[in-house]
């Protein structure tokens, strides 16, 4: 697949089959992904792989602090979006609510949708990305760098991707079952398996900006 096809190929998959994702693939991906580049090639990444039993109960231990109220908190610091941002982020609710036809009042639903992101989006497998806690926030566009890289890797063997917070919103429940130590922010976590091919969210093309209102261009 040439870069530009890829590129523009790549969405975020909530739907997945259960099929395993071979570990020899997501070696290729991760590998191949390392060329990403970084401050100063420091390559600052942790990448933590997850899948069968410990996913499941890294899930299931989300999912119940989740139905008990417990607000998630990522292991950095972040802000509620505001502004034109904010808006962007509301478009796509919209547009992810309606394709799977859950209308504004219907709480119930509007919950179970939430609670996906927290049960992975049930892929089969989950790479979590951390750094050194002392090298944030410097790394984050490392981070950024080498996430999308993955995503882009994926492609080539199939597979989709959901780079999403969600997943790192209770670091506790992960560090419990997959020994993330304290020294270590988990920053991203992707999503990663076959698509369904079905999902209906999946269908959802999220909008971009014209880069008319986000360039300025000097003597060019
Ligand atoms: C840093 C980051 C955090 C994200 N967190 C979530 C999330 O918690 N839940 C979710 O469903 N998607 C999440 N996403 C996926 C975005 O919603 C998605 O990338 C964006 O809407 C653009 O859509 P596309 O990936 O299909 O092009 C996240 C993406 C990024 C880069």
């Amino acid at each position: 697949m040439d870069v530009i096809e890829a590129i523009k190929t790549r969405s975020s998959i909530r739907g997945y089959k259960p099929d395993p994702v071979p570990r020899e693939v997501l070696v290729e991906i991760l590998k191949v992904a390392s060329r990403a580049p970084s401050s100063m090639n420091t390559q600052p990444w942790e990448f933590t792989v997850i899948a069968g039993d410990v996913l499941e109960k890294i899930k299931q231990a989300n999912i119940a602090k989740f139905n008990a109220g417990e607000r998630g908190s990522l292991d950095w610091e972040n802000e509620r979006f505001k502004d034109r941002c904010r808006e962007r982020q509301v478009t796509l609710a919209i547009q992810l609510y309606q394709s799977m036809g859950i209308a504004r009042e219907e709480r119930e639903k509007r919950t179970d949708w939430e609670r996906r992101g927290f049960g992975y989006f049930d892929a089969p497998a989950v790479i979590v990305i951390s750094v050194d806690r002392e090298h944030l926030p410097r790394t984050q566009f490392d981070i950024g760098a080498v996430s999308q890289t993955i995503a882009l890797a994926a492609l080539e063997y199939g597979l989709g991707t959901c780079m999403h917070d969600q997943g790192i919103s209770y670091p506790d429940a992960i560090r419990e079952f997959a020994g993330i130590p304290e020294s270590q922010r988990m920053i991203i976590c992707l999503s990663i398996g076959y698509p369904d091919g079905v999902f209906p969210a999946d269908k959802v093309v999220s909008e971009r900006e014209s880069t008319e209102n986000s360039t300025t261009w000097y003597g060019v």
